[in-house]
């Protein structure tokens, strides 16, 4: 293959020109990497409901379009830029929304994740760390959703925001550790710390949830309620540990009220996977009293805000939140890429769908209507 090394590259990605409109194949121009970045060829990338989001505006603080999204992304380094000490040419890497610089006061403590000082100013601006972007389509600067951009052939990432893998996982398949799935299972295994024999109920089964439930399962609990209103998704919930399925749909009385009555007043563990508020708030009201913790995954929409009387704190229960399942990106992804190939993760059971790129639009209707966990594009070859 030619050295693509200091030299611009033309490729593929999937453009958004504007939010609420599909994404269009475009041929863009990736500029090589600067100082403390990598350019990255992608092999696959997932499609999480969060870039949906994004694209139909329930985010908008992400500023304006054009931007490339994506941000479950796997692939091989293809050049280093200046500087990048941790990583070189083809190293296998999985990228991450979050970053990892090892020096700031939040990475160097055990218990954050959120968010590296270095990428402060820019998380959730859609550029790079230097506040700029690498891709040009037709002249125009194309933005960066996460710094990621995994919807294209080429990114540029930040050395931060890439972890380094063993090389003989299959990309097209741990990719989905790189959010979704590290993101769920850490909410159980990391965030809220479940404990064995605990009782453990999980809002919204899309790959954070169904993963949630998965990491629920691995910690011992004794009873896991998968709860969704789309009752297609009960088999699969089951398959990955859920012992019993609710769909509130089924049920007059509010949801929290059903599982406070066969949980003997609430649950251990509460998770909201869904990204609403009205499941945030039945999750928090399904924790016991006193003892529960139920923590906050999904990602609601912007504008909503919940109201809670200060006693539903006050009786001891504990309210939390968790990005990526509350894991540090470079730290642990390789772990539980290790974990993967030990044999611990059937992560077969959340790739529904395999398409390429061109079908991205496809691959969103799937996600949106409940007939995907997860779609994997399949970008580039090894
Ligand atoms: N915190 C994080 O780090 C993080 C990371 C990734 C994604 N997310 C968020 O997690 C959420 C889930 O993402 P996903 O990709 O699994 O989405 P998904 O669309 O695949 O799954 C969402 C599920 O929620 C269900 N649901 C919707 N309304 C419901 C209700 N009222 N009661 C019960 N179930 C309901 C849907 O039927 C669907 O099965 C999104 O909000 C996403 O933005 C958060
Ligand atoms: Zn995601
Ligand atoms: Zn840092």
């Amino acid at each position: 293959m030619a050295d693509t090394t200091g030299k611009t590259i033309e490729c593929k990605a999937a453009v958004l020109w504007d939010y609420n409109q599909p994404y269009s194949i475009e041929t863009v121009q990736v500029a090589p990497p600067k100082a403390g970045e990598a350019r990255v060829k992608l092999i696959a990338s997932g499609v999480c409901h969060s870039d949906a989001s994004v694209q139909n505006g329930t985010w908008s603080s992400i500023g304006p379009a054009p931007i490339i999204l994506g941000h479950e992304g796997a692939g091989v380094v293809e050049s280093v830029g200046e500087g990048v000490t941790s990583l070189v040419p083809g190293d296998h890497v999985l990228t991450s929304f979050l970053a990892e610089c090892n020096q700031c006061p939040v990475c160097e403590n055990p218990n954050a994740n959120f968010v590296c000082q270095k990428i402060q100013t820019t998380f959730n601006q859609a550029v790079l760390v230097d506040g700029t972007t690498r891709i040009k389509c037709k002249g125009k600067d194309i933005r960066s959703f996460t710094g990621t951009s995994t919807f294209s052939e080429y990114a540029v990432v930040p050395e931060i925001k890439l972890a380094k893998i063993n090389p003989e996982a299959p990309l097209d398949k741990v990719v989905l550790l790189s959010c979704g799935v590290g993101t769920g299972y850490g909410a159980a295994r990391k965030t809220a710390n479940v404990q064995a024999g605990s009782t453990c109920a999980v809002w919204g089964l899309g790959a954070i949830g169904m993963a949630c439930v998965l990491g629920c399962k691995h910690a011992g609990a004794a009873k896991i309620y998968a709860v969704d209103i789309n009752p297609d998704k009960e088999k699969k919930a089951r398959a990955v540990g859920a012992t019993d399925f609710i769909n509130p749909k089924d049920h007059e009385k509010p949801i929290q009220e059903v599982l406070q009555g066969l949980t003997n007043g609430g649950c251990h563990y509460t998770f909201e996977c869904a990204g609403a508020v009205v499941t945030a708030q039945a999750a928090l009201e399904a924790s016991h009293p006193s003892w529960g913790k139920s923590v906050l995954v999904g990602m609601a929409p912007q504008d909503k805000t919940l109201s809670v009387s200060p006693f539903t704190l006050l009786s001891g229960r504990t309210w939390m939140g968790s990005f990526y399942g509350s894991y540090k990106p470079r730290t642990d992804i390789p772990k539980l890429v290790d974990e993967y190939m030990k044999g611990d993760f059937p992560l077969d059971e959340f790739i529904t769908h395999r398409m390429p790129l061109d079908k991205i639009n496809e691959a969103f209707d799937f996600l949106m209507t409940g007939k995907s966990i997860r779609t994997v594009l399949e970008i580039g070859k090894l």
